[in-house]
């Protein structure tokens, strides 16, 4: 993380937490439903004007933290502090003040268009309600906004008569008239071909103004690796690795769940499903309640035999391995760490746990 963050963030999000379930049907009615814990203690730190990509595979929890953040769901604990002020402090019949200058972009916008209302009248209600602007200055500035999107000609379209990613320009266009300091972007180019996915990019980054920071979320490591200054890689509900954009680099040492998912962005690899109808009753038999919760799935554990160590009993944290790069694996750790320190030649070796690994600062994972 660099130094410029932490003198001075716009986010600092510590340890957020969320389960949902637990309690009981409607009006406590109906069996206890199975706690489902999503999120296990996510720390993010962002500056202003910064876009920070957040990947991982679905069900990973990337929209549930990206909710965590604007409060859209509340998280169970962490904190977070929001321009220097405690969000988490802010009543909940306060939220809506403020929720012009902290945005979400939404995996599906369609729904939050209007089919009766033309574009125009749409962007003019987000002038009114937010920044108070009507009349003849709101069309001037609708026109305007337009045009960057390249879309002014469509200010009496309703969004019946645009294509999908000129409903994705509409929807990027009202979220950055409102002059946000921080857009939680989820998904915002699934489902787009690419051209219109670059096109769409294009838009976002383009038309933002400097002080606008991006949590941009996706599964699509290619999209990420275009618009991010860093990237979080989310392993169900925990940050593996952390990188910033000198290390975004599938050449460079990864953790190994970055490494399938640069694979998967480059060739056919199997899914997870495939992975684990392949290894089958192996697989389940690994019990997760203690150690790192990726080994089903790590080449290096299973690569080594699956032995018995810090891999099977310890959740790794996340530690720095290299300048601007911290990864949540005890073997890379440990072989970051004998760089510094040779040890043994013995390839087991690195299934160890690493005596003095250099702690990244302001990450560092919780225990459960
Ligand atoms: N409101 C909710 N109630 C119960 N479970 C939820 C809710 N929202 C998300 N989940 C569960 O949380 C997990 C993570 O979901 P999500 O944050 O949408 O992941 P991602 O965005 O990475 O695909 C999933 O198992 C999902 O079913
Ligand atoms: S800690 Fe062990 S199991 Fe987890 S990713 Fe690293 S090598 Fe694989
Ligand atoms: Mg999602």
């Amino acid at each position: 993380m660099t130094d410029s963050l932490n003198a001075k963030p716009l986010l600092k999000a510590i340890g957020i937490r969320k389960t949902f379930g637990g309690g009981k049907g409607l009006f406590g009615l109906g069996p206890r439903r199975a706690p489902t814990p999503v999120l296990h203690g996510v720390d993010l730190i962002m500056g202003p004007g910064e876009v920070t990509g957040l990947i991982g595979e679905s069900g990973s929890g990337k929209t549930t933290f990206g909710k965590c953040l604007l409060r859209i769901v509340e998280p169970d604990s962490g904190t977070v502090e929001l321009e220097g002020r405690d969000w988490l402090a802010v009543p909940r019949n306060g939220l809506q003040a403020e929720r012009a200058r902290y945005q979400m972009i939404y995996q599906n916008p369609y729904a939050c268009l209007n089919p009766g209302l033309t574009i125009g009248a749409h962007l003019r209600e987000t002038l009114k309600v937010f920044r108070g602007v009507v009349g003849s200055e709101a069309d001037d500035l609708v026109v305007r906004e337009l045009r960057r999107f390249g879309m002014a000609e469509k200010v009496r379209s309703y969004p019946g008569e645009l294509s999908g990613g000129e409903k994705r320009r509409v929807s990027v266009a009202r979220t950055l008239l409102t002059r946000p300091s921080l857009v939680v972007a989820d998904e915002p180019t699934s489902g787009l071909d690419a051209s219109v996915k670059a096109d769409v990019l294009d838009a976002m980054l383009q038309a933002r103004d400097v002080e606008t920071a991006y949590l941009f979320i996706s599964h699509d490591l290619d999209v990420i690796r275009f618009v991010s200054d860093r990237i979080l890689v989310m392993y169900r509900g925990r940050i593996v690795e952390v990188m910033e954009r000198e290390r975004i680099d599938p050449e460079l040492p990864h953790h190994p769940y970055t490494v399938r998912l640069f694979e998967a962005a480059r060739a056919d690899v199997p899914t997870q499903e495939e992975i684990d109808a392949r290894q089958g009753a192996e697989l389940r038999d690994i019990d997760l309640s203690q150690g790192c919760s990726y080994r089903p799935l790590c080449d290096i554990w299973h690569g080594a035999g699956r032995p018995e160590g810090p891999c099977t009993t310890d959740l790794p944290g996340l530690l720095q391995i290299a300048p601007n790069q911290t990864v949540a694996c005890h073997v890379m750790q440990e072989e970051a760490a004998s760089v510094v320190a040779p040890k043994s030649s013995d390839p087991t070796s690195s299934l160890e746990v690493p005596e003095s690994p250099e702690r990244s600062g302001n990450i560092e994972e919780s225990t459960s």
